[in-house]
């Protein structure tokens, strides 16, 4: 059951890579290329807005929560800090950071799709709590962060390395802006490298998640999840990269049975 649940929540939080492909595809120079790729998955995550959080949930049967909880754990923030929650989307990971940094610490999420933000924009006036005062939406682009460097206690990114373009180019920003000795933890896919474990998850794509998405209309962008996880790095490809970037430590976590991953990298 687990297994089921990390599957379609992994479904649930993949679309950004499914168009990127089918973009890329169509032009000749790369850089053309990722400008092009980094439009469309911005569409894309405008377009799904209104029913991202409600798929998350049906597929997931909550259990995101549960991940997400944990990686915002693994980011080590607590009261008072500065943290920075990249991807933010509807703003799952911010408002539990503004939990743990309380009423004199401060959020800065940052998404580069307006409808996300505002959608987080209107959670944090609807569900108000003293401590939301401290979340701030910032509409950018997490490969070109506008923040000085060294200026948080921790990051966090919930399901958007996958979605970026260039992941080399996401980690150095992260090290940028992280203050030395502190942690950015990363939720995602786990790439498995387990022959039954990817069986299992085109198994999942096929006869459920496919069929759920195509309830909310997005049959066509679930079909092309396969490719998507596929193009996605091991945990050990991760924790090589975050090395490469100069982070001091680098390492990936299995959650939900192995088909959700979270790496901690402190700077
Ligand atoms: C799968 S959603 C994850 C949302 C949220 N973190 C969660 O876990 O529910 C990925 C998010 O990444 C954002 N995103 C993708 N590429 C981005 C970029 N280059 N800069 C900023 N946000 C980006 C999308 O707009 C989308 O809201």
């Amino acid at each position: 059951m687990m297994l089921m649940m990390s599957m379609t929540m992994a479904a649930a939080s993949s679309l950004g890579g499914i168009i990127s492909s089918a973009a890329s595809s169509s032009f000749s120079s790369s850089s053309r290329a990722s400008i092009q790729c980094s439009m469309e998955r911005q569409a894309l995550f405008n377009r799904i807005a209104p029913v991202y959080d409600g798929l998350n949930d049906v597929l997931s049967l909550g259990q995101h929560r549960l991940w997400k909880r944990m990686s915002v754990t693994w980011s080590g923030a607590k009261k008072g800090d500065s943290v920075l929650d990249l991807c933010c989307g509807s703003g799952d990971l911010a408002f539990l950071l503004s939990h743990y940094v309380g009423l004199h610490g401060q959020v800065s999420a940052l998404d580069f799709s307006s409808d996300q933000l505002s959608i987080a924009s209107s959670r944090q006036e609807l569900n108000w709590k003293a401590c939301y005062d401290n979340i701030k939406w910032i509409e950018g682009d997490a490969l070109d962060l506008p923040f000085p460097s060294s200026s948080f206690d921790a990051i966090t990114m919930g399901y958007g390395l996958r979605n970026l373009v260039d992941r080399k180019k996401a980690l150095q920003e992260i090290f940028r802006v992280l203050k030395p000795g502190s942690r950015a933890s990363i939720l995602d896919f786990n790439k498995s490298t387990s022959a039954i474990a990817k069986m299992f998850r085109v198994w999942m794509m096929d006869n459920v998640v496919v069929p759920v998405a195509s309830t909310y209309g997005l049959a066509d962008e679930y079909r092309y999840l396969r490719d998507s996880i596929n193009d996605f790095l091991t945990g050990k490809e991760l924790e090589e990269l975050a090395r490469g970037v100069g982070f001091n430590k680098a390492k990936h976590y299995e959650l939900g049975g192995g088909l959700m991953g979270n790496l901690v990298v402190t700077k």
